[in-house]
């Protein structure tokens, strides 16, 4: 038996800033942004929303469009770092928005990598045959954990909810493999000290710099291009395929220069790598579901394609999956 994902959803803010809009109230330009990072515009979270409610909308397009109703769904998983409070779990309010219970719900907390492992954890408990069906989200709202004065880290993120069904089931069609690791010496490349969002999301605060995202971006870059690189190689030899037979890479969408460095590290020719980081900027665990529900969308995966999802994030963590879709 091997997991699938049968069908994939995606949910934004109502509120889209372009890079003029940031230049309005700090000392950036559109083309500063564009040239470092690719990113043009992205979404944010404002007041009255809510990141679980995203998080229940990617979900029901989801299991909407693969024919389920959400009490089909055995377990949980999602990837985030932005639960809207310290605790319970974003994983239990998902639940409750659902109007589901008992079936296990939690967060698996690996910053941008987050649904690459949210993935790889629900693909294994699958296998051991300890659920049928899974909804498996990635997302996170770090335009409310920056400090708006930063204008290093201000222009970066976005947020968003991506979700994905997965469907256990006999063939050789899923997930190939997968591959997780951690650097816990990085931590402090990319670090916030206090997590909830609900609080700034609804006060429309602006975090102040000993509360926001603190990153030290050179360092992060190279870390980045190197251990996406190295894993993807990894897992394609892992699985015993080669990087050529490979269809669509969808990677973790944090900047168009980390993503350009790491096909060119490959090998890979443009057309094999999705992006979108120039609409969403980088939505963390939302980005690599939400670029695979615009793949789809788009018509760029085709049934047995081989496609396969990286990241890297803070912690530092990264990760990737082989799937044949
Ligand atoms: N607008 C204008 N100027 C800016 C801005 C801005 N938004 N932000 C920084 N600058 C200035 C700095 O103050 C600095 O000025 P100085 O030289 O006078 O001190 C200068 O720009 C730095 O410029 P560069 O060195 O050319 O910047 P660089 O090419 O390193 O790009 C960036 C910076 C985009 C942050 C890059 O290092 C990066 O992408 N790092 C990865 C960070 C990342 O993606 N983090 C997300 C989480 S981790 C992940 O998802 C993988």
């Amino acid at each position: 038996m091997g997991s699938r994902i049968v069908a994939t959803g995606r949910a934004t803010p109502r509120t889209c800033l372009s890079n003029h809009d940031l230049a309005r109230h700090m000392d950036t330009s559109d083309e500063w942004v564009r040239s470092r990072t690719g990113i043009v515009q992205r979404y944010v979270m404002a007041s009255g929303e809510s990141l679980v409610e995203l998080a229940a909308e990617a979900s029901r397009i989801a299991l909407s469009r693969a024919g389920l109703k959400p009490t089909a769904i055995d377990a949980i998983v999602v990837g985030t770092i932005s639960s809207d409070y310290g605790f319970p779990s974003f994983g239990c309010q998902l639940q409750y928005q659902l109007g589901l219970d008992t079936i296990p719900a939690f967060d698996v907390a690996a910053a941008c990598s987050g649904f690459v492992y949210a993935l790889s954890v629900a693909d294994a408990s699958m296998r051991a045959g300890d659920w049928g069906r899974v909804l498996v989200i990635g997302a996170d709202a770090l335009s409310t954990m920056v400090d708006w004065n930063d204008r290093s880290t201000a222009v970066l993120f976005g947020d968003g909810a991506g979700a994905a069904v997965m469907v256990n089931e006999p063939g050789d069609r899923g997930v190939l493999s997968s591959l997780l690791r951690s650097s816990g010496q990085y931590w402090e490349l990319l670090a916030v000290r206090n997590r909830g969002v609900q609080t700034t999301i609804d006060s429309e605060a602006r975090r102040q710099s000993a509360d926001a995202i603190r990153m030290k971006g050179s360092e992060l870059f190279k870390l980045a291009v190197k251990s996406m690189a190295d894993i993807t190689l990894q897992v394609a030899q892992r699985a015993c395929v080669s990087l050529q037979d490979i269809q669509l890479i969808v990677p973790h969408q944090a900047n168009l220069r980390i993503i350009n460095a790491v096909a060119q590290r490959l090998g890979l020719p443009p057309e094999k790598v999705f992006t979108n980081v120039d609409r969403y900027g980088n939505t963390s665990a939302a980005s690599v579901p939400i670029a695979l529900d615009e793949a789809l969308e788009s018509n760029r995966i085709h049934d047995n394609d081989l496609v396969m999802l990286n990241a890297c994030g803070g912690g530092l963590t990264w990760g990737a999956n082989l799937l044949r879709w």
